[in-house]
């Protein structure tokens, strides 16, 4: 039996949900409410060597059906060792993208069958949701601007061309008008303080 909520962030790369789940953890925080911050792939020690292998350049022949597979394992791992546990002792975990990256990315992004990446996805997730799901949605074209203002090296994954992340987008903003009751789509060239008082918001009305 889990009892704590479970709430995942996700979008394009470059979007700001890593800055948004940083703020959510403050006002929990902030708030004595117990949480945990985690991401995927990574999160336990497996999961983050899984991690590396995913996204380092030095891959660069890693065939798109091993990638799933590998996002996959690193989520069965994270599950089961991590969010499971916290949330049967009641915290709110805060999730830096969980599987609806795998069918905006593996599903719209690389084509793979959106039937076949939940019959995987259940497998590996031990039938976990996520409680809520805040979406920041912006344009590809602000998204590369923004990374490459960051200077570091794109990824393996970052790597991948504007027509990839355009379809990317496309299958978030398909993932959103189907899951609208627990996914918040949020148009993320907001300022930083807007979106972080919406996302406190659904999150205080959840935890409440
Ligand atoms: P991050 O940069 O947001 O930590 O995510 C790492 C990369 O992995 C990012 O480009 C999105 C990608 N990804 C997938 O393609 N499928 C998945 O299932 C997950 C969790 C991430």
């Amino acid at each position: 039996m889990t009892q704590g909520a479970f709430i995942t962030f996700e979008g394009i790369d470059g979007c700001g949900k890593s800055t948004q789940l940083a703020k959510a953890a403050d006002y929990l925080a902030s708030r004595g409410i117990e949480y945990m911050v985690t991401r995927e792939p990574g999160g336990t020690a497996i999961s983050e060597k899984i991690r590396d292998i995913i996204l380092s350049n030095k891959n660069s022949e890693m065939k798109n059906s091993c990638e799933l597979l590998l996002y996959l394992a690193a989520r069965a791992q994270h599950v089961s060792e991590k969010i499971l546990p916290a949330l049967e002792e009641g915290k709110v975990v805060l999730c830096d993208r969980f599987h609806d990256a795998t069918l905006a990315y593996q599903g719209f992004g690389r084509g793979y069958p959106l039937d076949t990446l939940n019959n995987l996805n259940a497998f590996a997730v031990s039938g976990l949701e996520p409680t809520q799901t805040f979406l920041f949605d912006i344009t590809v074209d602000i998204a590369f601007d923004r990374l490459q203002k960051t200077g570091s090296t794109a990824d393996r994954l970052e790597s991948n061309s504007r027509a990839f992340f355009q379809k990317v987008r496309e299958g978030y903003l398909s993932l959103a008008s189907s899951h609208s009751s627990r996914i918040t789509l949020l148009p993320a060239e907001k300022s930083i303080e807007e979106l972080a008082q919406k996302v406190q918001e659904d999150i205080s009305d959840l935890i409440n």
